[in-house]
This record gives C-alpha cells, structure tokens and sequence, in this order.
C-alpha cells in the first residue's frame, strides 16, 4: 500500500499570502473553485493504491474540519486525517513524530506533497519510476529560469540513469535549473532511518557555549549553533537541508521531471497563475464544472452554481467566480478571482485581480493589475522604478467607488477606495 502527506504548515506561515490568508488558511483559499489542498486530493485520488492520507501541520484542529467532512463524500475512497504537530516541526520533523500513525498497515510507499504548489501531480508517473529504479526516493523535478532557479531547492541529476547527484536548499550560486518542486515519493524503509539519522548527526554535533560578558546576569551566555540555533531548539528537522542532501550521497533518489506546469504559491498574487493553470486543466480534460463557452464567456471560466451573472456581462478567459457573487450588465472580469459574495456593479471592468469575499466594485470602476509571464516565477514587476505586485488584491468586505481607478494595488481588508489609486499598498 501507499500513503499520502500533505504538509499543510499553519497559522505562522503563508504570511506572504496576507491579506487574503487573514480570512482563510491558505490551504484552503479557492483557486478554479475549489481550495488549494482540494487539487492535491483529486491527484492523490487518481493513485490506485493510496487509501489514507495525512494533512499534517500546526493549524488549530477545527481549522481543516467541515474541508475534511466534505472531502469524505467527494473522495469516498480516500481516508483523511488532520495530525496536529505542537509547533512547528519543520518539513520533515512532523512525518517523523507521527511515524506511528503513518507506518500503521505496513505501506510501502508514501507521497510528501507540499500544500503551496500548483501542478498537475504526476504521482502515477512517479510511482513508475520508482519501480522501474527501485528507488528509495523520487522527487518531482522542473525546469525553470537561471534567475528563478536560486529561489528553490536545486537538483543535479545525471541526465540518462536520472538519478539525483546533489541537491543544494536554495542555493547563493547557480547551480541547476532543475528544481524542487515539492512532491516526493519515499519508500518508507528508507525515510524514517534517514529521518533518524539526520537528528543523530545533530545530536551528536558539538554546539559552542558562549558567554557574553554581561554586567547584571550570567543568563545571557547561550548556545549558538553554527547552522541554525532555532532548528535545534525546536527539535525541527528540514526535509530539504537536513535529509535531501544526504539522500542524494547515500540512497537510490532518482528525480521524475515533469514537463506539465508547475507553479509555487506562495504570494495572494500568485493564486492567479495558479487559477489560470487549474481552470486550463479542467478545460483540457472536459470538466463539466466549468461555464459554457458563449460569446461573452471567454473559456476557461468558473462560475459556482449561486452566483448570479448579467447575461451581457464579459467574462474569462481564466476567471473563478465564487458563491453568491452578483456580477452586473457589460461589467467585463479577466484573468481573476471573485470570492464569495461579493459584487461587481454594471460596467465595471476587473482585470488579473483578485476581489476578496463579500466586496463592492462600483459601477463603471476599473481594479487592475498586470500580467506576469508564466516562466518568470514571480508576481512582482517594476512599475516606474518602484517593485510593486503586478496583481491587484482587495482584502475581505473592501468597497471601490463608482468610477475609480485602482491598480497594481493590495488593499486591506474592510478599506473605502473612493479615489484614484495608484501602485501603493493602500492601508
Ligand atoms: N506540517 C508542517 N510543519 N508543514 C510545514 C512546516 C512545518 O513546520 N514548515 C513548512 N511546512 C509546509 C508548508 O506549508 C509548505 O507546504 C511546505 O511545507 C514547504 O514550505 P517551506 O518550508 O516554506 O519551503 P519553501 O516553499 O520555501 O520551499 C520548498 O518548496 C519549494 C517548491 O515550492 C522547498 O522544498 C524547495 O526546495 C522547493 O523548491
Ligand atoms: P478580448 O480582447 O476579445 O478579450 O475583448 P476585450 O476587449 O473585452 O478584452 P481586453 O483584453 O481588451 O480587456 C478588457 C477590456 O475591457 C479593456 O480594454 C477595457 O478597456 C474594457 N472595459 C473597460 N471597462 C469596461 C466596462 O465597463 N465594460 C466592458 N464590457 N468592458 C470594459
């Protein structure tokens, strides 16, 4: 058997996500209309073997309750479960403090899959691979940019066996264009010794004490660590720094590029591209979810079934419009999202934006930002020598007045634009 991780993190992190991940998890905010982590779940689903899956993180329990209940009948044969790490463990420290549950039933295999990518999961793919390689390790791979590159992990393979040679954490210089994207497939008598191995290499690791001479106290000498003071502290062990590298001296890793689309999400910008790619994906393969192609629906288009859109409004292509949101005649929306409840009054035009819920666009207003292309991996442009976000973010129960202007503009939540903006963080 095979199981499945997804690492979800929690309320400390996706801090880049703001102001969107104030209302939502960032796991579960909607992109093609459904959450984040629901696109994981449809590929994990897609694994024959797989029965069990773990969202592992340190969100509160209730946080991923009713996402779970609703999953349950529309991933009848998936078994998920939330496992709460006590604080931040690190990418790998939680997978080894809930090895119990997961090794129970003996799988052979389990997935890793990070909750802030935007793929298209080729776990079956990877699975193969293994097979074929015997691997202990498979890691999804892509290619991306020189400049892009340094942002991620980076993988040197040998290019016929595709085995893994190095792998360096973000590293200062360029090393590969070939990254990490996120989504590993461990054979389980491999992860959890190196796993092991990783903590005994720390334990074992001297640490220098050093006291700084302080007048009133002797309690300001403290350890420092040469790597990483807060990792030891905090028994948190990194997947990446920690255990990849090793993997890649000593185990049989083997890395699976995929030449579908990848994207990270990290920025509320990015949820855009992410958008994009989910919706062309559900276009490529028939989805009957989507909006019927027509004149004034530019395909891919999501429009959830209580939403209430003007016949002459125009829209798509690559638009998610979200429960109960009223979009108004000639109103024209492109390359965004419209989040549940709110409005877009007639004529008014929204493009590469994001409407945060229960929002107002007025009559004949314009919210824009501006497109990024998809190789570049990032959701910042320079505007007039300013780096500013090239997608126009308004927060929950914000309200553009009728005739404004607004763009490349992140507003927060509960905020009146009732005048011109221009590319500002409007606070
Ligand atoms: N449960 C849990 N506990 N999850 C965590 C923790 C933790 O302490 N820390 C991070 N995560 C989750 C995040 O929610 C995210 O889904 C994933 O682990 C990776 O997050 P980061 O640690 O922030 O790493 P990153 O996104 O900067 O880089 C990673 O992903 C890139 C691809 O998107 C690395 O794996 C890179 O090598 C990789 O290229
Ligand atoms: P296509 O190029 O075929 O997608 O048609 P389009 O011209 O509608 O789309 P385009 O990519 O040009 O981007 C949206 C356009 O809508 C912009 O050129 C805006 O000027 C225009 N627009 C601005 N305000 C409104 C409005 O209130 N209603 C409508 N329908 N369109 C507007």
């Amino acid at each position: 058997a095979t199981k499945a991780v997804i690492l979800v993190g929690g309320s400390s992190r996706g801090t880049r996500f703001r102001p969107l991940s104030l209302d939502v998890p960032k796991p579960l905010f909607d992109v093609a209309g459904h959450p984040i982590i629901w696109h994981c779940l449809t590929a994990i689903d897609k694994v024959p073997s797989i029965s069990e899956v773990y969202l592992i993180g340190y969100y509160e329990e209730s946080v991923f309750r009713d996402f779970i209940k609703d999953s349950a009948t529309e991933f009848p044969n998936l078994s998920i479960k939330y496992l709460r790490e006590y604080q931040a463990l690190g990418t790998a420290g939680g997978l080894y403090h809930f090895r119990d549950a997961i090794l129970k039933g003996r799988p052979e295999h389990i997935f890793v899959l990070n909750s802030d990518v935007c793929c298209s999961f080729p776990l079956n793919e990877m699975l193969k691979l293994s097979q074929e390689k015997d691997a202990e390790a498979v890691i999804l791979g892509t290619r991306v940019s020189e400049d892009a590159a340094s942002n991620f992990g980076c993988i040197v393979s040998d290019t016929h066996t595709r085995r893994v040679l190095h792998y360096v954490e973000k590293p200062e210089s360029h090393i590969s264009n070939l990254i990490n994207c996120g989504v590993y497939l461990f054979s389980t008598e491999a992860i959890f010794p190196s796993i092991r191995s990783a903590i005994k290499r720390r334990t074992d690791r001297p640490s220098r004490l050093v006291s700084y001479p302080s007048s009133d106290n002797l309690e300001s000498s403290f350890m420092i660590d040469d790597e990483d003071d807060e990792s030891r502290k905090n028994e948190v062990i990194r997947l990446e720094q920690d255990i990849l590298s090793d993997m890649a001296d000593n185990k049989q890793f083997f890395v699976y590029e995929t030449q579908d689309f990848w994207r990270q999400i990290k920025t509320a910008g990015s949820a855009i591209p992410a958008n994009a790619l989910y919706l062309q994906q559900a276009w490529q393969n028939g989805s009957d979810e989507l909006a019927t192609p027509l004149p004034n629906i530019l395909p891919p288009v999501y429009i959830h079934p209580t939403a209430n859109v003007h016949p002459t409004a125009k829209l798509g292509p690559n638009v998610s419009i979200g429960p109960r949101v009223t979009v108004g005649a000639g109103a024209r929306v492109k390359e965004s999202i419209v989040l549940e409840d709110s409005e877009i009054k007639h004529d008014a035009c929204v493009l590469y934006s994001i409407i945060g819920w229960n929002s107002r666009v007025g009559a004949w207003a314009r919210v824009e930002g501006t497109p990024t292309p998809v190789t570049s991996h990032t959701t910042s442009i320079i505007k007039n020598g300013v780096k500013v976000q090239a997608i126009t973010i308004l927060g929950k129960e914000c309200a553009v007045g009728d005739e404004v202007r607004v763009q490349n503009c992140i507003c927060l939540p509960f905020k009146e634009l009732k005048r011109v903006s221009h590319p500002i963080y409007a606070s």
